[in-house]
C-alpha cells in the first residue's frame, strides 16, 4: 500500500526530475510530490503540467517551488540536478562540476528534510553518493545511489528478448560503477532459477562468448539515447520510482544500489552497487554473493576505477 501520508521532494526540475516525479506521480507513491529547482519558470512550468494531469492519477498534490524550504519534512529526498552528459562525455566527466551542485542543494534541503532518505541519480552516481556522505552527515544507510538499478534491468530486457522470457524471469545484475567500469555478474545469473550458461529452451541460449558484447551493450545503452535525444529521462524515472517504491512501502527488497562499502568484496570506502535491501530506513548492506575469480576481480577494478576519481577530487 502507497504511504499517502509521504512526501517525496525531487531536486532539479530538468527531464530526470520530472519524468521522476511523473513515474511517483503514476505509482501513487506520496500524499505529496515537491520538485525544486532554482529555475524559477522551469520548475512552476513542470508543476503546472503535472497538475493538468493529476485528474487521471492517484490523488496527490504537487508543488513546484524555487525554495528548498518546500522540500521540509521530505520522507525521501531525489538529487537530480546538475550538468547533464553531453554526446561524447563520460559521466566521470561530470564530476567536479556536480560535486558543487550536490553540495550546495542538498546541503540547503537537508537544514529542513534532516529525517528524509536521501537518494543520488546526478551522475556520476557512485563518486555524488559518496560526496554526498561525507558532507550531509547522516548514517550512511539513509543515503545511496540509484546506481546499476538502471543498468541491471537495461540488462534483463537484453536477455529477455533474447530468451523470449519475461524480464520476472530473467535474475541477472549488473553490479560496481553506473558507468563504463560497469561488469556483469554472469556467474549468479539465472532464467527462473536455471544458470544461465546451462540455459537452453526452444533452442534459445545465451553462449558464454556472447557475455562481452552484452555488457557493452548495457553500458553504453546511455550514450546511444544520448546521442539520439540529448538526455535519458523514461528509464530512470521509473528506475527511481521503483526504488521509492520499496522505501516508502518498506518492501525489504534487494536491489543494485550504490552504497558505502565496508571491506565488502575486499572494497572499502568507495560507493558502488552491489545488491541492498532496501527498507524504510534506508539500505542495508552490501550482500556479499558468491562471486567467482573472474566477476570478484571486476568488481575490484570498478571500485579502483571510482576510487580513483574520488582521490582526484581530494573528497
Ligand atoms: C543513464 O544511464 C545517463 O546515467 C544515465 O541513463
Amino acid at each position: 500500500m502507497a504511504d499517502r501520508t509521504a512526501k517525496i521532494a525531487v531536486c532539479g526540475a530538468g527531464s530526470v526530475g520530472s519524468t521522476v516525479a511523473y513515474a511517483a506521480l503514476l505509482r501513487g507513491l506520496a500524499g505529496e510530490i515537491v520538485l525544486f529547482d532554482i529555475a524559477t519558470s522551469l520548475v512552476n512550468a513542470q508543476a503546472i503540467d503535472l497538475n493538468d494531469g493529476a485528474a487521471f492519477a492517484p490523488p496527490t498534490t504537487i508543488v513546484g517551488s524555487d525554495d528548498p524550504a518546500a522540500c521540509a519534512g521530505a520522507d525521501i529526498v531525489v538529487m537530480t540536478a546538475g550538468a547533464r552528459q553531453r554526446p561524447g562525455q563520460t559521466r566521470l566527466d561530470l564530476a567536479e562540476e556536480n560535486v558543487g551542485i550536490t553540495r550546495s542543494v542538498l546541503g540547503a534541503v537537508r537544514e529542513v528534510a534532516p529525517d528524509a532518505i536521501y537518494l543520488v541519480i546526478t551522475n556520476p552516481c557512485d563518486v555524488l553518493t559518496y560526496a554526498a556522505i561525507g558532507f550531509l552527515d547522516l548514517p550512511p544507510g539513509r543515503v545511496f545511489g540509484s546506481g546499476t538499478v538502471l543498468d541491471t534491468a537495461r540488462l534483463r530486457y537484453l536477455l529477455s528478448q533474447r530468451l523470449h522470457v519475461s524480464t520476472r524471469s530473467v535474475h541477472a545484475l549488473v553490479a560496481g560503477e553506473h558507468g563504463d567500469s560497469e561488469i556483469v555478474l554472469w556467474s549468479s545469473a539465472n532464467i527462473g532459477g536455471v544458470p544461465l550458461g546451462a540455459y537452453d529452451v526452444e533452442g534459445r541460449s545465451i553462449d558464454p562468448s556472447e557475455y562481452d558484447a552484452i555488457r557493452e551493450t548495457v553500458a553504453n545503452s546511455a550514450y546511444k539515447v544520448i546521442e539520439g535525444k540529448g538526455a535519458t529521462n523514461y528509464a530512470i524515472g521509473l528506475a527511481t520510482a521503483d526504488i521509492m517504491s520499496a522505501v516508502l512501502r518498506d518492501e525489504h527488497r534487494f536491489l543494485p544500489v550504490s552504497t558505502l562499502f565496508t571491506g565488502q568484496y575486499g572494497i572499502s570506502d568507495v560507493c558502488l552497487s552491489a545488491p541492498c535491501v532496501v527498507r524504510r530506513a534506508g539500505v542495508a548492506g552490501p550482500a556479499e554473493l558468491p562471486l567467482d575469480g573472474t566477476d570478484l576481480a571486476g568488481l575490484q577494478a570498478s571500485a579502483q576505477t571510482l576510487r580513483k576519481q574520488i582521490d582526484l577530487l581530494g573528497l
